[in-house]
């Protein structure tokens, strides 16, 4: 891994977001010192005499006419230690998939040495794709999840990671008694923090309310509020698995109540998924501060549902992407980005008396960046280009080489603004990792 260069400036094309409706594409700089955006402005700002001079030392990186800056891809969701069955065994729903497919490959982290040459893996995979941000379910294991940390920090990748918590038995045999995950969340949560790493954060994990009785989740809710820990977890993605939440708690008339009930609920928490939660829950859930991750990908391969994104955003829900991996059969934000595209079209098309229109590609490219940002509560940090911000970034190549993205000999009607607009939207409709030449977290070149 390369040192972070202590002043560059990139002049060209910079692309970021700042609301859901609000894409800034600017010809001009963006200058960073320490891993930190110092400045930025216009092409004509940068020529003039005092900006030249106060960029005097700085290493400068020009980009050509088909390049563009933008911010890091956040994903708000996805399970490490799934990677291994990426692509495979799609073919049942939730419930018969976690127990036949997903609880015994997760077992097998038990053996740190299997979890350490996995996790290296998957950051990279993940880096490679533009993927600067993850939050991450890792398994069961204390030391096997330690090691994703380590992969994360090895990589210089900014991580939210989880040791995964559940208590109910299971054919797999994978669950813990409560009193020793309390003890190993807890010790999780304090070695994380001891490795005083300012990308990295420990987060509070219980599976979902299949899988965690309510006392365990209240001793997670308090482990979470001593430490000032993030919660993550699984809401509403199935229909049978909502039945069997309200099932076994009778005195709850919802899924988000049952959370509630335990304290999960707060403005550090993140839900996966959301499918379908009711117009009550959705307010429930926006007066407590949740906000969502929305795995597409995973939605449509285990058929869990059509998530309407639209209305969560409309009810006020902060919304980032996750690519929830291996529920997802990618681990590609960039994907996840056209996954939630068509899934929102899906229901405009499917329901005629939707008013509110499908996701463009300017909203996704929202939520990919600054929407997960808001949702994982690091938009002081990141999400866009602003002064003040880490420097989180991918150098997108439209019409790299091997990439899916020709170059003809025609372009649409437009001015100069148009044209850079019309290679951003090329890149989220076509592109892929072989287009994102280079990807910077806190100033730091982490791929290229
Ligand atoms: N709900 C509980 N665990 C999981 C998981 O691993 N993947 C998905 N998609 N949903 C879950
Ligand atoms: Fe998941």
């Amino acid at each position: 891994m390369s040192v972070v260069q202590q002043k560059v400036v990139f002049v060209g094309t910079i692309a970021s977001s700042s609301a859901l409706d609000r894409l800034t594409i600017l010809k001009g700089f963006i200058a960073i010192e320490n891993g930190k955006i110092t400045k930025i402005g216009s092409t004509e700002e940068l020529n003039t005499n005092n900006t030249s001079k106060e960029l005097l030392d700085f290493k400068k990186v020009v980009l050509d006419e088909n390049q563009l800056l933008i911010p890091g891809f956040i994903d708000c969701h996805t399970h490490a230690p799934q990677f291994p069955n990426i692509g495979l065994g799609l073919d049942r729903p939730l419930l018969e998939w976690l127990d036949k497919y997903t609880f015994p490959l997760e077992s097998k982290y038990v053996d740190v040495n299997f979890a350490k040459s996995i996790y290296g893996k998957v950051v990279q995979r993940l880096i490679n794709n533009g993927t600067t941000t993850a939050c991450y379910f890792g398994s069961l294991h204390l030391d096997g999840t330690l090691s994703l940390v380590d992969s994360a920090i090895k990589h210089g990748q900014r991580a939210l990671v989880g040791k995964v918590s559940m208590n109910i038995v299971n054919d797999a045999g994978y669950y813990n008694d409560t009193a020793k995950e309390l003890r190993d969340v807890e010790c999780f949560v304090q070695k994380v923090l001891e490795c005083k790493n300012d990308l990295v954060y420990p987060v509070v994990t219980p599976r979902f309310a299949v899988s965690c009785d309510a006392t365990l989740m209240s001793g997670l809710s308090d482990i979470a509020n001593r430490y000032g820990c993030r919660i993550q977890s699984h809401i509403s993605e199935n229909v049978k698995e909502i039945e069997h939440v309200l099932d076994v708690n009778p005195g709850c008339k919802s899924y988000s109540e049952v959370y509630d009930k335990s304290n999960i609920l707060n403005d550090k928490c993140i839900m996966a998924h959301a499918v379908y939660l009711s117009e009550e829950e959705m307010s429930l859930l926006v007066s407590r501060g949740v906000s969502v991750a929305h795995c597409p990908a995973s939605n449509t391969r285990l058929r869990s549902g059509l998530c309407p994104v639209r209305e969560l955003i409309h009810a006020g829900l902060t919304v980032g992407l996750g690519t929830d991996v291996s529920g997802g059969d990618s681990s590609s934000i960039l994907d996840a980005m056209r996954r939630a595209m068509d899934v929102s079209s899906h229901l405009e098309m499917l329901d005629t008396s939707v008013t509110r229109p499908a996701l463009n590609w300017k909203e996704v490219f929202y939520l990919a960046t600054l929407g997960g940002a808001k949702a994982l509560r690091l938009d002081d940090k990141i999400g866009n280009f602003e002064v003040g911000k880490d420097f989180d970034a991918q150098l997108i190549d439209v019409f790299a080489n091997g990439g899916q993205i020709d170059k003809y000999d025609y372009t649409m009607e437009g001015n100069e603004q148009d044209r850079v607009s019309q290679l951003l939207q090329r890149f989220i409709y076509l592109g892929d990792d072989r287009n994102i030449t280079q990807v910077y977290i806190k100033g730091r070149k982490v791929k290229g």
